[in-house]
């Protein structure tokens, strides 16, 4: 909210009415509690830590329908019936070649840059072989939509073969799309309970109401700029660590405690001194906290259960355990509880992802929600312009050079 509301007297003294004075100016930072679009795709309880897609509480999804189940919801407003998700699976298939200005730019330095860095690039190099690519109609928006969809997670794997000097296996028909990245990253085929958590995870990461990145993505579509653009947007904001980038952190840190070990028995005694360092010199614990919840996040008690799960079935419970152990620390010494970023890292790791490929695979899940806000916005636009509270100076003459 512009202070200016009056253009500065002949003496450059304050303008007449000027704003501080005559205006109400209420600032939310970081736009906290402020209703920025109205939208039929998902919506949070923070106060009892529920979350619902298109009315479906994500307690009832986790875990009883699939990634390409979740998807259609997003996009299309309902769950499949069969036929429906016969067909949509179709079009997925189908959808996740990438076009050849893809293939060429990832012959490029692309493949040396950080994971993050090169996929913001990839995703808008995308839009160049979309055959929709000039259309924000709702047909073409929903045939891009599923194709960001299904090259999403193509796309990191290509990136990741590339970088690592392997060739990617061919997609097997028989697996969805969470075997099939599986498949592509780890070059084998994939147990099916580490498919069956791994979809689990694509479907709790797939959407959350106005979250950084999904907010960036509405802001661009809501210029009528195009859907590749948007996601664009959105792939940027959620490289940052207090959002996406914190499940690389999370595990980044596992790992430095980890090193630190050096005698069983004093494992949870340094999980507790890094706690509570970090805490006393006013550090943020990645994968804690929340703006919404204020009681458990409740994709984390899913991702909780699955590490749990996995340290059992992997053999290896060190980093379930020592989660565990640093969720308690950290809720005794601040009382706050883990976001969905926290147990993600250790099931991704369970599941044989690379750490910094992490970010990468929400974006792979989160792509079925920013391209449903982007269909929505487009279906009934209004550009999103927030007003400013200005902290300046107050109004000032330009001196000429020579007075300055
Ligand atoms: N570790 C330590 N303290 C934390 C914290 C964390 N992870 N998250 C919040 N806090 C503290 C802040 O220091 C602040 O304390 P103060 O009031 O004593 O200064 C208070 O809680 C409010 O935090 P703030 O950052 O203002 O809340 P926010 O609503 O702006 O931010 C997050 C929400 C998610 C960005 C924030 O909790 C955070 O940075 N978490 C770590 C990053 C992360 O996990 N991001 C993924 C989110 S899904």
């Amino acid at each position: 909210m512009s202070q200016h509301s009056a253009p500065p007297t002949p003496e450059g003294g304050p303008a007449v009415g000027h704003a501080a004075a005559s205006r109400d100016v209420v600032s939310h930072r970081g736009l906290a509690d402020v209703v920025a679009a109205s939208t039929a795709i998902s919506d949070i309880d923070g106060r009892a830590g529920l979350l619902f897609y298109r009315g479906y509480d994500i307690h009832d999804l986790s875990g009883a329908v699939s990634f390409e189940e979740c998807a259609h919801l997003l996009h299309r407003g309902d769950l499949p019936d069969r036929e429906q998700l016969t067909n949509y699976r179709a079009e997925l298939a189908e959808g996740r070649r990438l076009g050849a200005t893809t293939e060429a730019v990832l012959t490029t330095g692309v493949a040396t840059q950080p994971p993050m860095e090169a996929l913001r690039t990839l995703v808008s190099a995308l839009s160049a072989d979309d055959p929709d690519t000039g259309s924000n109609a709702p047909d073409a928006n929903a045939r891009k939509a599923a194709r960001l969809v299904a090259q999403m997670p193509t796309l990191v794997a290509v990136y990741h073969a590339r970088r690592t000097g392997s060739t990617v296996p061919d997609v097997d028909p028989g697996l969805d799309i969470a075997g099939n990245f599986l498949l592509q990253i780890t070059g084998r085929r994939p147990d099916p309970a580490a498919v069956a958590a791994f979809d689990e995870c694509l479907v709790l990461h797939a959407d959350h109401t106005m979250n950084a990145s999904t907010f960036a993505a509405r802001v661009c579509a809501a210029t009528l700029s195009d859907m590749h653009s948007a996601v664009t947007a959105a792939m940027g904001a959620l490289k940052g660590p207090l959002h996406g980038g914190a499940n690389e952190q999370v595990m980044t840190m596992l790992a430095d405690i980890d090193e630190r070990v050096d005698d069983e028995s004093a494992r949870q005694r340094i999980v507790d001194e890094h706690v509570r360092a970090k805490l006393d010199t006013d550090q943020k614990i990645m994968g804690f906290g929340h703006r919404v919840y204020r009681t458990e996040d409740p994709r984390a008690t899913h991702l909780r259960r699955m590490s749990r799960r996995l340290a059992q079935l992997t053999g290896e419970p060190k980093w379930y355990e020592m989660s565990a152990h640093l969720e308690q620390t950290v809720f005794q010494v601040k009382a706050l509880r883990p976001n969905v970023d926290f147990y993600a890292a250790s099931v991704y790791h369970y599941l044989g992802i690379p750490t910094d490929l992490f970010t990468p695979v929400f974006a792979i899940s989160r792509m079925s929600g920013w391209t449903a806000h982007v269909i929505e916005q487009h279906a009934d636009n209004r550009l999103i312009r927030p007003d400013s509270e200005y902290i300046g100076q107050p109004p000032r003459r330009v001196k000429p050079l020579s007075e300055r």
